[in-house]
């Protein structure tokens, strides 16, 4: 630990005003303090304040004032999954400054470097690279914390990202974009290698950073499965799977939480045009925030149970069915649904309608009843793509019409088949874990004793400790 710097940056934040949130009460923020919480009622969810740090869990209600008793959710009726089970859909964009909980993992990397004094605001610049959601998460919070920071991303991720990348970062210039689109991971490590050249830059890589894991299993799980608990109540509800799609692999990392409190299997989604870690397959898709044509460093794949694949035709045409004023009528004149569910699908993006997809067929596939429960989460709604929505129209062979909704809910939704997914057998996850060799041992450097001790659960499990034992160091500096 350097003291010195810790001091210092405590005392550059006690200027500002700045008071660090505990892990635990990201988990449980009715711990927070009555005073904290008064103020922050006053402040907007996105504004440039860092008492908004105490906004950066599960728990904002949809009017951002007080805190939801469970995280928000939305609980799947079986009329519109055409399947029993009940999925339980976490919402991510009641996260503040990003609406996506991505915001979370960029607080929890940045975290131990600060109370460790690894980062030296007069020094530092705080480089996040990803496909959109993360780098928003990091230069949101490097600014209400007074740091600097660089976004890099790949220049064919959606408008919406760079719109709001534009209003946030000091300098155009703090904005890089890499070539390709959403699976061009590559392209990123290429940019951050360069940018390591300056020691300036601390490359904050979510891909390979194991406190991303660790805040998801620390932050995530617990909260999770508290909203199962409250849904489950007096019931016989069982828990069953953890449904996650990933791109750094961090929200997975709450699996193996509810794996060890509930006892759930988890299920990890990518895009079928991208199936690298189905068939070590490649390839281009439009899931944007998932499936990298890689296998993350902080993914537990010894620990992961079933791979599911979901199309992005599937997810671009759903997508167009649940915000458009001709999709929304399909669905409450002509299927029935209730308006209030109808009202509420903008609140899923591209991967929550891939997570929502892959819970159905895993429904299919397991013959799920009633009384099973899949959780998942719907990491940022459909705000952040309606300049998706006409690429989609233009994309669409013939006229979108009621029809057209018609066919593409039941191809895409209640008639979704069980294929392209795969219960992990030892041998296929160790086909996984050994794909991962060549993007980190070969091309990043990891040394092969440092690869190979992520198939030791005992590995993990000192990541998850470590992350909540910070809270005594939180308590420490914030008191400084
Ligand atoms: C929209 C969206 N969905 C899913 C993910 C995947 O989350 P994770 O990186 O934690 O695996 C991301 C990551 O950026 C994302 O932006």
């Amino acid at each position: 630990m350097n003291e010195t710097i810790v001091i210092k940056t405590s005392e550059y934040f006690k200027k500002k005003g700045i008071i660090l949130p505990k892990i635990s009460e990201l988990c449980n923020p009715h711990s927070i303090k009555e005073s904290i919480v008064k103020k922050l009622n006053k402040v907007d969810k996105n504004a440039v304040d860092p008492l908004n740090l105490f906004r950066v869990h599960w728990f904002n209600n949809r009017d951002h004032n007080d805190f939801s008793k469970i995280p928000e959710h939305i609980i799947l009726p079986s009329e519109f999954t055409g399947v029993e089970a009940k999925i339980i859909v976490n919402i991510g964009r009641l996260f503040p400054l990003i609406t996506a909980h991505k915001v979370l993992a960029a607080y929890g990397c940045l975290l131990p470097r600060i109370l460790d004094g690894d980062f030296d605001y007069s020094k530092h610049k705080a480089v996040w690279p990803s496909t959109g959601n993360y780098c928003r998460g990091g230069v949101a919070i490097s600014r209400i914390l007074g740091l600097k920071s660089v976004a890099i991303l790949p220049e064919g991720m959606s408008k919406e990202r760079f719109d709001w990348l534009e209003k946030w970062v000091d300098d155009p210039k703090d904005i890089i974009k890499t070539p390709g689109t959403e699976s061009n991971v590559k392209e990123i490590y290429d940019a951050c290698n360069e940018l390591k050249k300056d020691e300036k830059n601390d490359i904050i890589n979510q891909f390979s950073e194991y406190y991303n894991y660790a805040i998801h299993r620390a932050v995530t799980g617990p909260s999770l499965e508290k909203t199962f608990l409250e849904v489950k109540k007096d019931s016989n509800l069982k828990p069953r799977f953890y449904v996650s799609a990933s791109g750094s692999s961090g929200t997975l990392a709450a699996g193996d939480y509810l794996k060890d409190s509930l006892g759930t299997l988890t299920a990890v989604v990518e895009a079928l045009e991208c199936p690298t870690l189905l068939k070590n397959g490649y390839g281009e898709h439009n899931i944007q925030g998932i499936g990298d044509k890689h296998v993350p460093l902080i993914h537990n794949v010894m620990n992961t149970d079933f791979v599911v694949d979901i199309s992005d035709k599937a997810t671009d045409n759903l997508n167009l069915v649940f915000n458009t004023k001709i999709g929304k009528e399909y669905l409450i004149k002509k299927l029935g649904l209730e308006s209030s569910l109808v009202n509420k699908l903008p609140e899923f993006g591209f991967s929550s309608i891939a997570n929502i997809l892959a819970s159905i067929k895993l429904a299919k596939y397991m013959n799920l009843g009633k009384e099973d429960a899949i959780i998942t989460v719907a990491t940022d709604g459909a705000d952040l793509y309606l300049s998706e929505l006409e690429k989609t129209k233009n994309n669409f062979q013939g006229t979108f019409d009621e029809s057209a909704c018609s066919h593409i809910y039941k191809k895409y939704l209640k008639e979704i088949d069980i294929d392209n997914m795969i219960e992990l057998s030892q041998s296929d996850k160790e086909r996984i874990f050994n794909l991962g060799y060549y993007t980190w041992v070969e091309q990043q450097g990891i040394s092969l004793v440092d690869f190979e001790k992520r198939k030791d659960q005992k590995f993990w499990l000192d990541h998850y400790n470590h992350m909540i034992s910070l809270d005594d160091q939180v308590e420490k500096f914030n008191a400084i």
